[in-house]
Parts: structure tokens; C-alpha cells; sequence
């Protein structure tokens, strides 16, 4: 596919997903791509993060006015929702649909692997607009200290999530011991979360108290490969500061902490930590290999992780990589999962980021097929949610906001 059809395509999806106007119930102005005009009609976190990224390839201005709505939806305690309902009158059906946590009737109280600083230093590098950078930092830094000092009991460097859809991996088979999944579908797994959200209904809001009832507690190793790389970025945009040096510090004491506690020898795999315990979660899934987007990741883990795990073709390279499982887990579901989503076929932002990072480790080549069979899966099906993995069939919600990513690898 030429790249100026694949940007036609981009722009095409970008411009009518695109939601513009004033919120009537708090007189702010939206400008922002929702993910899918049909099933998710709102601005969600990493989704926005991944749209600005494709943007800075077609319109820098609206790049920037999708973060700067995104950093809007900051609370004063620093935290930032993963859904703001901009456009409240299409929450019923949403809802119908969906469950989300909630303290306030306008967005969630969930958040969602944090990449935006990461976003925020791209657009500054593409840009060099100082007004826009100086308004940001403020933000990012409010929210990365939300995430320290809520997210971190433990000090550990680890970071932890209170539900599944907080890592954006919502269904994957690591959670379903945790919540104790008894049927196999996406039904099931409603089930199994309502009762984590009935759990929590007096604590709502509370996170401190929520961590430490250690109903599900997970820290969450795609959560904190993110979190390091957003870590770096914001360093990185604070200059030479002392706030540099804290947020620095952080990301090394993070990725100490993944190698210290989450890297798994024997399986050649980084495994979640589930409860307060701490206990490994040895169900290997993209997420497993996400440490790889962390630069200075020693030479030797990489080396495991891509021979063991990325090149196996009875593992994650199928024909289109990188299924969200691998293939030889008993679990893994390659076609249509209706909804039991993150248990099979592969994703463009997950491509996204590991084809970055295996460039990054100096395997090109690598990186250059895992492009094209991405760009194949959109050649054959359009710009779809997620794809089969052995057949390209495009899969999930159409129209899909994120894949516009194939842009930016
Ligand atoms: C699903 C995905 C999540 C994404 C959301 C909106 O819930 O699992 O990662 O942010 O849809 O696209």
C-alpha cells in the first residue's frame, strides 16, 4: 500500500471521528478523535495518546488540541480519567453496554497506561511550540506525582492497578485467576468485574483504601514499561532541573524493580505481581514482552525475549505479528472473540510500540516485517480494532482510531 493511501485512509477515520464543541456540563471546549464513532464515542486516555501521535503525521494543530483536551480532564489531585464523556447524551447506551468506574458522572475514575509525556515531548520535538510544552508540564507533572504517591504503596518503583482496563489489556488471560473468571467469555468476565466493582462501591475514590482491601492489585508490567518510558519523556522535557533528576530517578528505580521482581529467569518473561504479596503471574502475553520499549534494558533479556518469545513462530510470530497471546497458550483465541477482547489477535498499537523497540535493540529487520504485515492487516481489511493473526481478518470495531498509528512506524 502506497503511503499516501494509507494516509488518506488515516485522515479519513482521524476527520470523522473527530469531535469538536463545549461540553454543557463543564462550558469546556473539546476538540478530540474518539476511538469509534459506534462503540466508544468518548475520549479515552492512551487511545487520545496513540491519536495525536498518527495527527503530528497530517495536522500538528490538532494534534495538539487533542492533548491539550485530554489535559483538561485533570483533577486537582493530579490524576487524569481514562474516559471523559464529553458528550454526556451518549453515555446511556455506552452504559448499557459497558460498566466503568465512577466517582463523578462525567468520566471515570480509572486511568490507563501513561504515555501521554511521551506524547507531549513528540509533539514538542515536532513543533518546538514553547506556549504549548509550558502548558503541558504543569499536568504531566501533577500526574506522574498522582501516580507515585497513589499507585505506589509499596515504594517499591512499581506502580499498580486496581482493575483490568486500567493496563488497557481489559480481558486478557493474566487477569483471570485474579478475578476468579469461572466462564470464558466476555460476559463472564462483566461478571467477574461487577463483583471487583461491588467490592469497591464504598471505596470509590479512595485508591489508598482500594489497594490496601487488595482485591485486585496488580503491578502490571506493560503499565510500568510505559510508565518508565513516559518517566524518561518528561524528564527529558523538564531540562536540567531538579524535577528532572526526581523523575529520572523514578524511571530508573521502576525499571530496577521490573528486572528485580518481574523478570522470570527460568521462562525467559516478565510476569505481573498480583496482590500486596506480590505473587508472579506466570502467564506469558504481549504484555510479558513490553520491558523492550525500556532503552537500557540489558543486552541479555532482550536477546531472550526476542529469541524465545517474538521470532517463535509457535509463539508470537504467527503470519500477522504480535498476537496479544501466543499461540501455544491454551487460551489463545485468534478469531472474533465478541468482546473477550486481548486474548489473541494482534493490535497496531502494540505493534506500534515493540517495532520501535526492537529497531531501537538493533534488530531492523525484525521491526521492518512486523510494519509490514501491519500495514498488510489494514491493506486487507481496513483500519479495524485488532486482526486475526494468522489471516488478517480485520476484527473488533471498524474505523478505529488507533490503528492510524501504521503512520508513525
Ligand atoms: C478497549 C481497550 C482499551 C481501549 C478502549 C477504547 O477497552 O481494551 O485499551 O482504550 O477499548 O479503544
Amino acid at each position: 500500500m502506497e503511503r499516501s493511501e494509507l494516509e488518506e485512509g488515516a485522515r479519513n477515520i482521524l476527520l470523522t471521528n473527530l469531535r469538536r464543541g463545549v461540553a454543557d456540563w463543564n462550558g469546556k471546549e473539546y476538540s478530540f478523535v474518539c476511538p469509534s464513532l459506534t462503540g466508544y464515542p468518548f475520549q479515552w486516555f492512551w487511545d487520545s495518546c496513540f491519536h495525536a501521535i498518527a495527527l503530528l503525521h497530517l495536522d500538528q494543530d490538532q494534534a495538539k488540541a487533542e492533548m491539550t483536551t485530554l489535559m483538561s480532564g485533570a483533577l486537582s489531585d493530579g490524576f487524569i480519567p481514562h474516559i471523559i464523556f464529553w458528550e454526556m447524551e451518549k453515555q446511556p447506551d455506552f452504559l448499557s453496554r459497558n460498566i466503568v468506574g465512577m466517582t463523578s458522572p462525567n468520566y471515570s475514575s480509572t486511568m490507563q497506561p501513561p504515555i501521554i509525556a511521551y506524547t507531549v515531548e513528540r509533539i514538542y520535538q515536532a513543533t518546538g511550540d514553547e506556549d504549548f510544552k509550558n502548558a503541558a508540564l504543569p499536568v504531566l507533572t501533577g500526574f506522574y506525582r498522582w501516580l507515585r504517591t497513589v499507585r505506589d504503596p509499596d515504594d517499591d518503583g512499581l506502580i499498580a492497578v486496581i482493575q483490568p482496563e486500567e493496563a488497557g489489556t481489559d480481558c486478557s488471560p493474566k487477569y483471570d485467576e485474579a478475578l476468579g473468571l469461572e466462564e470464558l467469555t466476555n460476559r463472564g468476565f462483566i461478571t467477574a468485574l461487577r463483583k471487583v466493582y461491588d467490592a469497591y462501591e464504598p471505596m470509590r475514590g479512595d485508591d489508598h483504601r482500594i489497594l490496601a482491601a487488595d482485591i485486585f492489585h496488580f503491578e502490571d508490567v506493560l503499565v510500568n514499561s510505559i510508565y518508565v518510558m513516559g518517566l524518561r519523556s518528561l524528564a527529558r522535557l523538564l531540562g536540567d532541573s531538579p524535577e528532572a533528576d526526581e523523575f529520572s530517578r523514578e524511571a530508573d528505580k521502576t525499571r530496577d524493580a521490573l528486572l528485580a521482581k518481574c523478570w522470570d529467569e527460568e521462562a525467559g518473561a516478565f510476569f505481573d505481581l498480583s496482590g500486596v504479596a506480590e505473587a508472579p503471574v506466570k502467564v506469558v502475553t504481549i504484555s510479558s514482552l513490553m520491558p523492550l520499549i525500556i532503552d537500557d534494558l540489558p543486552r541479555p533479556i532482550v536477546e531472550r525475549l526476542v529469541n524465545d518469545w517474538v521470532t517463535a513462530p509457535d509463539h508470537f510470530w504467527t503470519p500477522y505479528p504480535l498476537p496479544s497471546v501466543p499461540a501455544s497458550d491454551p487460551k489463545f483465541m485468534p478469531g472474533n472473540p465478541r468482546g473477550f477482547i486481548w486474548r489473541g489477535p494482534s493490535w497496531i498499537n502494540t505493534n506500534w510500540f515493540l517495532s520501535h523497540a526492537l529497531r531501537r535493540h538493533g534488530y531492523p529487520e525484525l521491526a521492518d516485517t512486523i510494519v509490514t504485515r501491519s500495514q498488510e492487516c489494514i491493506e486487507k481489511s481496513g483500519f479495524r480494532e485488532y486482526y486475526h493473526p494468522y489471516t488478517a481478518e480485520g476484527l473488533g470495531a471498524r474505523d478505529f482510531g488507533w490503528s492510524t498509528l501504521i503512520l508513525d512506524m
